[in-house]
């Protein structure tokens, strides 16, 4: 009845979220990565699923507990998130909030690699790691809405609506992450929300906070 519907504006709907790192191996027992906790993608993630969505959560690896209601496809490697991205379509909404290596070793190595007395230190030859935002962004089978974040430590209104352009991206959420915050990490974010036709700031709010504030803007764009 309209009760339900008013509490489930997302149900009938399939959301892919991407959340945490990516680990590329640089040899079995080392790894790249970038810093990420997966705390707000998987606050995201739930916030979705609360709201009605049918949610796949494709997560790097990560500590904090599997959301309620969540498929939660586990993967470890920029390409792996790629692919189970790809096998989730089609979708109403993606929203990558993973921090992806932007490189992995050319040529990880099979086994360990030793340390050799007087030898100098091994070199990594890296290689770039596909953009999951950009070839969802330009995909045959783009979901309605396409949102990604970005981390910034300057000019964050210029880099992010530079990425919404290059990613085909409907909405950039651009995170202030630089040392001063003391963002990165935290329980907390400080977001601006850039869009086709503006930015809006968000005042500083838990990561718990940005996810329902995004999730009822996703419920409102889907059913305008
Ligand atoms: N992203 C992605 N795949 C990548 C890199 C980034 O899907 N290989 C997504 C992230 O999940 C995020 C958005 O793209 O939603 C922006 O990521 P960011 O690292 O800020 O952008 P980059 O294009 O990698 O630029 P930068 O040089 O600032 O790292
Ligand atoms: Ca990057």
């Amino acid at each position: 009845g309209l009760l339900v519907q008013e509490e489930k504006p997302l149900a009938g709907r399939k959301a892919i979220v991407t959340s945490g790192p990516t680990h590329e191996p640089i040899d079995p027992v080392r790894y790249i990565a970038n810093r990420s906790s997966g705390k707000q993608g998987h606050a995201i993630a739930a916030a979705l699923a609360r709201l009605g969505a049918e949610v796949t959560l494709v997560s790097g690896p990560v500590t904090v507990p599997d959301p309620v209601g969540v498929s939660v496809v586990r993967v470890e490697r920029a390409e792996e998130m790629r692919d189970a991205v790809l096998a989730a379509l089609p979708a109403d909404v993606v929203v990558m909030v993973a921090a992806v290596a932007d490189w992995r070793v050319a040529a990880a190595a099979g086994n360990k690699i030793k340390k050799r007395s007087g030898e100098a230190p091994p070199p990594l030859l890296l290689t770039e790691n596909p953009d999951i935002l950009k070839t969802i962004g330009h995909h045959a089978s783009r979901p309605k809405l396409v949102i990604g974040f970005a981390a910034e430590t300057e000019n964050v209104a210029d880099n992010g609506r530079a990425k919404l352009e290059r990613k085909g991206a409907d909405y950039i959420l651009a995170n202030d992450v630089s040392p001063s915050t003391g963002i990165m990490g935290g329980e907390r974010n400080s977001v601006k929300l850039i869009g086709r036709d503006g930015t809006e700031d968000w005042q500083e709010m838990s990561k718990d906070e940005v996810a329902e504030k995004l999730a009822a803007l996703i419920a409102a764009r889907l059913s305008a």
